[in-house]
């Protein structure tokens, strides 16, 4: 063990070389292939923001044209797939259900998933951006008892995503442009964030020379994590919490200091960012705009702001550079726009999809890429010999 250099969480070692995000943590940057992501949250769409991700440069008019026509061909899931989800209970979390019904989707394409065939690869990943959004509508649908809608392929991506959810068979669903628009932004700025421990997963697991489908579930269940994505739901947890216990916020924040039964303030802190996380940023200015236009008021979101701005101003979180992150806000408009608060990790997933299939490709296509097989140091016992024996 005399090379192996031990390093919990991986904080100083690199795993790649990538091309696709860049970050500046303490300058708070966050770029996708070079473009600011304020740019692009500002100017471009869901798939726009995909096809960058996965082919490295912005797609021209036609590209686009044709790679949202071959998603919306590919919506669809198979009957029997449909009939997955009422063997489940009601009360299922949808991750579970997204990263369960992610891993059966596999077994329709079991002989056009080779990871080394590139026609496989392409299919797969249209495949995948079409289905998982119908997936996590209908985990959404289940949990609340309503029937599943098929998908409208005369509307764009996230409008149908809008409609899956929201719509209901017997009435007309007309969709709110300023929900719309709000989503798409949302999801725009979790596309990527490098190597992150959910991405990172589907780059170990891809190593392996694992299908998509796989990585890609796998990647699901690491994001569930309230650490990870969940925290965007625990956030709302939280600040209902602290609502509903009447305590006042600054005690709150005292608890947090002290460490009490291991409470955090979630949504705060980051691996990387060491200054404000530039989605946040954006997302909090969204906030206040998207509840507004959606005529919603929402005591939660002042909760929050409180929050915030006594955890700036105190040693603590100064000292350790704790900022808010992605999932600090963003629950609150998910909440204004109707989703319950099980769905918020899902819509993370449905975000970071396509960085997941960008990270998977570089990954197998990298020559230099092995399979991923960390290092430990022992420290159990020597040889001893089993009773009886020596
Ligand atoms: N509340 C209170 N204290 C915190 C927090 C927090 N949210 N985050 C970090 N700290 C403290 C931590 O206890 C430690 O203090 P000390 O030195 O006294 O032991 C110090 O700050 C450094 O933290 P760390 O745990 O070593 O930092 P890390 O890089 O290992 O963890 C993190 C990063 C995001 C897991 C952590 O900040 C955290 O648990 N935050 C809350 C959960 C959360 O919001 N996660 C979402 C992350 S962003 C989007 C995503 O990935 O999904």
């Amino acid at each position: 063990t005399g090379h192996t250099a031990l390093d919990y969480g991986f904080v100083n070692t690199a795993a790649t070389k990538s091309a696709i995000t860049y970050i500046d943590g303490d300058k708070g940057i966050l770029r996708y292939r070079g473009y600011p992501i304020e740019q692009l949250a500002k100017n471009s769409t869901y798939l726009e923001v995909a096809w960058l991700l996965i082919y490295g440069e912005l797609p021209t008019a036609d590209e686009l044209a044709e790679f949202d026509n071959k998603i919306r061909r590919h919506t669809l899931l198979h009957e029997d797939l449909k009939r997955f989800f009422p063997a489940l209970p009601h009360t299922a979390h949808p991750m579970s259900v997204l990263s369960a019904a992610t891993a059966a989707l596999s077994t329709y394409y079991e002989n056009e998933s080779d990871p080394n065939n590139p026609e496989h690869v392409e299919l797969n990943t249209i495949r995948m951006i079409a289905k998982l959004p119908v997936i996590a509508a209908y985990a959404h649908k289940k949990s609340v008892g309503q029937a599943f809608l098929y998908p409208d392929n005369s509307l764009g991506f996230v409008d149908n995503f809008l409609k899956l959810n929201f719509g209901v068979l017997s009435e007309v669903y007309e969709v709110n442009p300023v929900m719309s628009r709000a989503l798409e932004r949302l999801l725009i700025l979790h596309e990527d964030h490098e190597q992150n421990a959910s991405t990172s997963t589907v780059r170990l697991v891809g190593s392996t020379g694992a299908n998509q489908f796989s990585s890609i579930s796998a990647g699901i269940n690491a994001l569930y994590g309230p650490l990870h994505g969940g925290a965007n739901e625990a956030v709302l947890d939280m600040l209902g919490r602290i609502r509903d216990s009447g305590e006042s916020v600054q005690r709150f924040v005292e608890r947090v200091k002290n460490k009490e039964d291991g409470v955090k303030l979630m949504g705060f802190g980051h691996r990387v960012y060491k200054n404000y996380d530039p989605r946040a940023k954006l997302v909090k200015e969204s906030a206040d705009e998207v509840l507004e236009a959606l005529g919603v008021s929402d005591p939660l979101l002042d909760l929050a702001k409180e929050l915030e701005e006594i955890a700036l101003n105190d040693d603590y979180f100064r000292e350790r550079r704790l900022y808010p992150n992605v999932d600090f806000y963003t629950g609150v408009i998910y909440k204004a726009m109707g989703f319950p608060t099980r769905m918020f990790t899902v819509l993370f997933a449905i975000g970071r999809l396509p960085g997941w299939l960008a990270q998977w490709r570089e990954a197998t296509r990298d020559p230099q890429t092995k399979i991923g097989r960390p290092q430990q140091l022992y420290i159990g016992a020597g040889e001893r010999n089993y009773p009886g024996q020596g």
